[in-house]
């Protein structure tokens, strides 16, 4: 990994040398400071804040003021990765100049460097003016959470060969509309397999199989931070939701026992209020260091 900034021209060329590029979600700044400094190469503040931050059913719900506030924060925490605003269900289909000035805010107010919306279609005329007015645009293919109302469930796409033969004609006209990369969400691997070795734009799967350019995942997902239902392409990489309830029960039982606070733990007349911050994380004193 290189220290230097991942722009979507980065993306492009891992794709021409073989590198596989890896994204996660993020919602705010701890979480953007952490994955930033893991070396992850790409972050979106996906429209999956509903499902996992706001506690909804579906992805629908989210508005555009809200990926912007969470955009923003994340912003504030990266130094490296490429960041990617979601244009939620709602801000970019009723009218093409409106979703311009959407994407628009999305990238002013939210500072991020690029949009993705999901679909293509009737879209492909907003991925061009976006795209020729300095917004790169990642494409989303494949399952659509947005169309959960149309689909009628979570389910695995273009099973079949002729919606395997559309898809991969939809991915061209996305690549010919000027998308820098495409999100192919939960599709058979053998298909996103020819869709990738097709495009020479970069595909980012998630349930596409391993045979893609790069990976995309939830990091609530990943985290096992809620318990419940998850696809089974999801791999937990930590399980922090029960960290998270021993933690806070720990912390109960010291209240109530009378272990915290101890006296380390509380001031004397002369003590000052911050401690030295952890190596590696922001400053979270406000420059105040002192023991
Ligand atoms: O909203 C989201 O998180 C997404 C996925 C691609 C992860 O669109």
């Amino acid at each position: 990994m290189t220290t230097e900034k991942v722009t979507v021209r980065t993306i492009r060329t891992m794709k021409k040398r073989g590198e596989k590029s890896v994204w996660l979600t993020a919602y705010d700044y701890p979480t953007a400071v952490l994955l930033d400094r893991a070396g992850i190469d790409g972050i979106l503040v996906g429209d999956s804040l509903g499902m996992v931050v706001q506690g909804h059913e579906t992805t629908l719900p989210v508005t555009l003021d809200e990926v912007i506030y969470h955009t923003r924060m994340v912003a504030r925490g990266l130094k490296r990765a490429l960041l990617v605003g979601d244009m939620p269900f709602g801000s970019f289909q009723a009218d093409e100049n409106k979703a311009m000035e959407n994407a628009i805010r999305l990238v002013k107010e939210g500072g991020c460097e690029a949009v993705k919306f999901e679909g293509a279609g009737r879209l492909l005329g907003l991925m061009e003016r976006l795209v020729s007015s300095g917004v790169p645009v990642m494409a989303h293919l494949g399952l659509l959470p947005q169309s959960i109302n149309a689909i009628g469930g979570f389910r695995v796409q273009a099973k079949k060969r002729k919606a395997a033969e559309e898809l991969l004609a939809e991915a061209k006209r996305v690549e010919a509309a000027g998308a820098f990369s495409l999100v192919l969400e939960c599709v058979p691997q053998e298909v996103a397999k020819m869709v990738t070795a097709e495009l020479s734009i970069p595909t980012i799967g998630i349930g596409a199989g391993p045979d893609v350019d790069g990976q995309i995942l939830v990091f609530h997902d990943i985290m096992d931070l809620l318990p419940g239902y998850q696809p089974r392409f999801v791999r937990k990489y930590a399980h922090l939701g029960d960290t998270v309830t021993e933690a806070v029960r720990h912390f109960i039982n010291d209240v109530h026992s009378g272990e915290y606070p101890s006296h380390d733990e509380s001031f004397s007349i002369d003590d000052e209020v911050f401690r030295k911050p952890a190596e590696g994380i922001g400053d979270q004193t406000g420059g105040k260091e002192s023991v």
